[in-house]
């Protein structure tokens, strides 16, 4: 239970009205309503307060009061999260920070190909940004017109393009971070080279906001693609897609950008599912790779490359199948096929899922054992296997068998997900390779990192959170926050 008293927390709420004004704080029942339920509807939890700064030094405030009285504050960004990481308990402690009015582009620098923008911003809107910079920033995720950047950060965000530009990780120069008793760090640094003592920022991505809140950030640019090739195409199996993705990157002098695996049910329920969504090719085939190539000049080989690397690979039965999108809206319609897999599955009625990653070579391996693994124990559960292959990350999804009971099938969760979990610790994976821990992972994550590494993780939370204020019960079990 949480040791903040109803007076105590009275008092912040307070306190963070009179900094906040009426138009930062939320707290009528209906404006409060959307800030209480996580994306997927797993958690619900009750707030006093949602504290909407305008800007830094109003977070650093919020922060300061927080911590003065000891009261626990939520970061949320867009509330995009999978595992309930934006979502307070359901004791009413918690005060909700939204980021949102904090969504300006503070400096696009084309020349060092770098950007700076607050927490707040829709990625959509960050992406808009660099393009009319005539620059890509290359964080491409389904929900870019929902999730904010902050979120992305604090989350480590991976997505569909991280096989060639990286994860969120990999994006940031730098960082401004108000720390757990609002003083700020001032990082926003737009170096390439900063050899300096310890990497600060590295800390705080990833930390979903259990060490500091990111308030802005100093983001890589590149140069703009001018020339993109996509192609859908059959594979035999996973391992022919793993082997293709070498040959394509190769082939076509490392311009893969995106190479996701999909197999038959993936295209079967987007089809079903949602409207305008048909299977691009003919006839049936077990799995499938959407695969994009990019450049960033005027390339008309491109296409030819990508075509001979095609044909080499149904020569020698690597690919049975093959389509290039000849228009921008073919070329939609092949993304959307893939970015619907998600609400796909979720029309499909209740599904088991996760987030891993094992080394590539391993993914064969990898989808054999767990997929037996996953049948002795729900034995018609449908595999809906799919993702991001060129970064050794599956959505290793199982969808209620047809015609059960969901909850039946949901009582098999905790089983099916050690299960797969074990099998990923075999072959050295990750547990959530890009939707991080949250709530929902919490307690995997205790089990799979060692004691030496969570004796570290815990050393760093009580430095930088003594306290233990900032989103409490997330990410590590945190002994003194009773959650
Ligand atoms: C995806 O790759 O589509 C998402 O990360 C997984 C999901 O939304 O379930
Ligand atoms: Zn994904």
């Amino acid at each position: 239970m949480s040791s903040r008293t109803p007076a105590t927390i009275a008092a912040a709420v307070e306190r963070i009205r009179a900094v906040l004004g009426p138009a930062g704080c939320l707290e009528a029942a209906a404006d409060v309503e959307p800030y209480l339920v996580d994306f997927r509807g797993l958690y619900r939890g009750r707030t006093p307060l949602v504290a909407c700064p305008a800007s830094t030094a109003d977070v650093a405030a919020v922060l300061g009061i927080c911590h003065e009285l000891g009261v626990a504050v939520v970061p949320h960004g867009g509330n995009t999260s999978y595992c309930g990481g934006a979502t307070p308990h359901d004791d009413g402690t918690e005060i909700v920070l939204s980021l949102r009015r904090l969504n300006r582009v503070r400096e696009v620098d084309a020349d060092n190909f770098s950007m700076v923008v607050e927490a707040g911003c829709l990625l959509a809107h960050v992406q808009a940004a660099a393009e009319a910079a005539d620059r890509f920033f290359p964080l491409a995720l389904g929900s870019a017109g929902s999730c904010q950047i902050g979120g992305n950060l604090a989350t480590n965000a991976g997505g569909l393009n991280a096989l060639r530009y990286g994860v969120a990780r990999d994006l940031v120069l730098g960082l401004e971070v108000v720390l757990a008793d609002g003083r700020v760090i001032d990082g926003l640094s737009s170096l390439r080279k900063d050899n300096t003592g310890f990497d600060l920022r590295d800390l705080f991505i990833g930390a979903e906001g259990t060490l500091g809140v990111i308030t802005a950030a100093s983001l890589k640019l590149f140069p703009r693609p001018r020339t993109v090739e996509t192609a859908f195409f059959a594979v035999p199996d996973i391992a022919a897609a793993v082997q293709l993705l070498a040959r394509m990157r190769a082939a076509t002098g490392d311009a893969v950008t995106t190479f996701e695996f999909l197999p038959r049910i993936a295209v079967e329920l987007t089809a079903r599912h949602v409207p305008g969504v048909t299977d691009p090719l003919d006839r049936p085939y077990e799995s499938y790779v959407l695969c994009e190539v990019a450049t960033s000049r005027d390339d008309p080989t491109l296409r030819a490359l990508l075509e001979a690397a095609l044909e080499e690979a149904m020569q020698q039965g690597l690919a049975l199948d093959a389509v290039l999108a000849g228009s921008l809206a073919q070329r939609a319609a092949l993304w959307k096929l893939r970015e619907s897999v998600p609400e796909a599955q979720r029309a499909e009625g209740a599904s088991i899922k996760h987030d891993v990653s094992v080394p590539i070579t391993a993914l064969p391996r990898f989808v054999t054992e767990a997929t037996a693994a996953v049948l002795a124990i729900v034995p018609a559960g449908r595999l809906v296997a799919y993702g991001h292959v060129g970064d050794g990350n599956l959505h290793f999804n199982v969808s209620v068998p047809l015609g059960e009971d969901a909850a039946a099938f949901l009582a098999n969760a905790a089983a099916v997900h050690d299960a797969v979990h074990e099998i990923v610790r075999r072959h050295r994976g990750s547990i959530s390779a890009e939707h991080g821990i949250g709530r929902l992972k919490r307690d995997a994550l205790a089990r799979h990192k060692s004691p030496v590494e969570l004796d570290a993780m815990r050393a760093i939370k009580r430095a930088l959170d003594p306290k233990g204020i900032l989103n409490p019960g997330k990410v590590l079990p945190e002994p003194d926050t009773g959650h």
